[in-house]
C-alpha cells in the first residue's frame, strides 16, 4: 500500500488531506462525520481577537459549479476559542490547525502570540485572503509589503509553524508567495476563494447581501491549480493546495504540481462525510498507479515547456 505521509515545513502528516477552513466548524464537532484519524490535519474556522457577527444575511448563495459566501468572519473571538473550543481538542487524534484572522497587523501579532503557548495548537494559518472584509479590498494578500507585515508581526510572535493562506485575486500570486516566504512563513495555502457574485435578473436583487462574495468549489479548480502550481514554482517553503478538491483525482492533480498537502472546503457542506474517505481513495489510486511513495511522487509535474525553456 502507498505511504501517504508528507512532511508540511517542520510537520509530518500522517495524511496529505485537510479541512478548508471554515468548511468544518472548528473541528471536534465533526468528529461524528469523520473519525479525525482519518485526515492528516484539521484547520479551524478563523478566529479573530474580537466576536464578529459576520454580515447581513442573506450570505451564502449556491451556484452552477460553486458556492458564494460572505459570511464575514463571524466567531465568537479569542477569548471563547481559548476557554471553550481548545480545550477538547488536545486529545484529537490529528493535527490541529487554527486559522487566524484580523484587520490590522498588530491584531495578528496579537493573536499569534496568544496562541502560542496553547499545546492543542499544532500551527497557525494566518488568513490574509478574506473577500468578506473591508468592502473586499483584501489588503494583505494583494499587496506584497502588507503580507510580509503581517506574517513579519505573526513569525515574531510565536515558534509555532505558521501558514499563509493566500487569495486567488491578484495578477502574480508569486511574488506574494515570495514575500510572505521572506517573512518567515513556513508554508503557503494557495488559495481562499475567488471574488464573485450573483443577481436575480427578474427581482433585479443580489444573491448575497454585500452583493459580492467569496466564491468556491468545482468551479475554481482550474484557477486554484493554477495559481497553486505557480506559487510551487516560486517558493521552497511548502504548499498546500486549495480550491474545488473533492476527490482523489482532484487531490493528486495539485499534489503531482508540487502541492505537499491539499485541503477539502466547499464538498463538506455537501457530504461532511467524504473528506474522511479521501485518503484511502488517494491510497487506492496510488496503488492502482505503482506508486509507492506519495512524498517521492509529488512535484514530479511532466512540464514540456519548461524543459524547452519556454
Ligand atoms: O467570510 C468569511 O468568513 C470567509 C472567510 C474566508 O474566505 O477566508
Amino acid at each position: 500500500m502507498a505511504r501517504l505521509s508528507v512532511q508540511l515545513g517542520p510537520l509530518v502528516l500522517r495524511n496529505p488531506v485537510m479541512s478548508g477552513s471554515g468548511t468544518y466548524g472548528h473541528g471536534r464537532e465533526m468528529a461524528l462525520m469523520c473519525p479525525p484519524r482519518h485526515l492528516g490535519a484539521w484547520v479551524s474556522k478563523t478566529v479573530t481577537l474580537e466576536p464578529r457577527p459576520g454580515n447581513p444575511m442573506p450570505r451564502m448563495a449556491e451556484t452552477e459549479a460553486g458556492l458564494l459566501n460572505s459570511i464575514g468572519l463571524e466567531n465568537r473571538g479569542l477569548e471563547y476559542y481559548l476557554s471553550e473550543i481548545l480545550p477538547s481538542m488536545r486529545d484529537l487524534d490529528t493535527l490541529v490547525v487554527t486559522n487566524i484572522g484580523a484587520e490590522c497587523v498588530e491584531d495578528f501579532g496579537t493573536l499569534a502570540a496568544r496562541l502560542d503557548g496553547e499545546a492543542a495548537v499544532d500551527a497557525l494559518e494566518v488568513n490574509l485572503s478574506c473577500p468578506n472584509v473591508g468592502g473586499g479590498r483584501l489588503p494583505f494578500s494583494t499587496d506584497a509589503r502588507m503580507a510580509a507585515a503581517a506574517i513579519g508581526r505573526v513569525r515574531a510572535a510565536t515558534k509555532k509553524p505558521l501558514f499563509a493562506k493566500l487569495s486567488p485575486n491578484v495578477s502574480d500570486i508569486a511574488s506574494i508567495a515570495c514575500a510572505v516566504e521572506a517573512a518567515g512563513a513556513d508554508g503557503i495555502t494557495a488559495v481562499n476563494t475567488l471574488l464573485g457574485m450573483k443577481v436575480d435578473w427578474r427581482s433585479r436583487r443580489p444573491a448575497l447581501a454585500t452583493v459580492q462574495g467569496g466564491y468556491s468549489g468545482t468551479g475554481i479548480k482550474p484557477v486554484a491549480l493554477r495559481q497553486a502550481w505557480m506559487c510551487c514554482k516560486a517558493v521552497k517553503i511548502p504548499v498546500i493546495g486549495c480550491g474545488g478538491i473533492a476527490s482523489a483525482d482532484d487531490a493528486l492533480e495539485f499534489m503531482v504540481v508540487g502541492c505537499r498537502a491539499v485541503q477539502v472546503g466547499t464538498s463538506n457542506f455537501s457530504d461532511p462525510s467524504a473528506i474522511g474517505n479521501l485518503a484511502q481513495a488517494i491510497e487506492h489510486a496510488l496503488d492502482q498507479a505503482c506508486i509507492a511513495d506519495l512524498e517521492q511522487w509529488i512535484g514530479s509535474f511532466d512540464n514540456p515547456r519548461a524543459l524547452a525553456g519556454a
